[in-house]
């Protein structure tokens, strides 16, 4: 079953994220130009784990801690990442509340994707310097996501948006409340949905947080390097280093 969403997930988000496989390949090129291929990895809201399952079969010798806070997707990556034995560790936990990097410990890179935009500017820089504490000197953080363009950008903000309509419009994927209601078909999934909603219900959208607010959050936390890595129109991979 597990497998099987995450299937699921990966065309469903490949419906909203043009390149999204494109994204990927970038994070496991600056991984193991920059660590080799034994190290500890950070997948920041994993979702059903769609980068430790790519990190992990990649590198037989790293190990990966997935952390979310949806419990349906939460029970899907634990299906998922089984598969790994010791190597993959998930864990429930609230980016939002302080403290969290305690409950993970040290890791040599920190990845996430498309996940970071649910959190207000001020959560997400507090969130870049947990992470950046979890960190050794010369530890990698990747973060993928779209970063919007503001009202300086009119005219990219515009051919953004119509690109991700027409991505939108060729997938035949599931949308994303269909493969909510997909994955409710299965009775213990079904059994999660009411926390969901009880932890999700007062998470309203965010503000825009541009590429440079990503690239002045990430310094302000004590990144020593940043930049991107990878982009296609609003889309990015930022990296920075400590
Ligand atoms: C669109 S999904 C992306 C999942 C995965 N990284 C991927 O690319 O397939 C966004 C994820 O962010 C998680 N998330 C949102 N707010 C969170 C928070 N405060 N703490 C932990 N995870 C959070 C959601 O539960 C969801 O799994």
């Amino acid at each position: 079953m597990s497998t099987e969403l995450l299937r699921l997930w990966d065309e469903q988000q490949a419906a909203y994220v043009a390149h999204r496989e494109n994204r990927f390949t970038a994070m496991l090129d600056v991984l193991r130009l920059r660590l080799g291929d034994g190290f500890r990895v950070l997948d920041l809201a994993c979702g059903p784990g769609a980068i430790s399952k790519r990190v992990l079969s990649t590198f037989p010798e790293a190990t990966a801690v997935a952390v979310d806070y949806d419990p349906v997707l939460l029970h899907i990556a634990t299906g998922v990442l089984g598969a790994y034995g010791n190597r993959a560790r998930v864990l429930d936990l609230d980016l939002v509340e302080p403290g969290w990097g305690a409950r993970v410990g040290p890791v040599d890179a920190v990845l996430s994707s498309t996940a970071l935009h649910w959190l207000s500017p001020g959560q997400l820089l507090e969130v870049y310097r947990e992470a950046a504490q979890l960190l050794p000197a010369g530890g990698v953080l990747l973060n993928a996501d779209h970063l919007r363009f503001d009202d300086a950008s009119p005219a990219l903000r515009d051919i953004s948006a119509r690109h991700d309509e027409l991505t939108q419009q060729d997938s035949e994927a599931l949308t994303y409340a269909e493969w909510y209601a997909e994955a409710a078909r299965h009775p213990e999934i079904a059994a999660l949905m009411p926390e969901r909603d009880r932890r999700f219900a007062d998470r309203p959208p965010q503000p825009l947080a541009p590429l440079e607010f990503h690239l002045a959050a990430l310094r302000a936390a004590g990144f020593a390097e940043v930049g991107t890595v990878w982009q296609y129109l609003d889309d990015y991979v930022v990296f920075a280093r400590r």
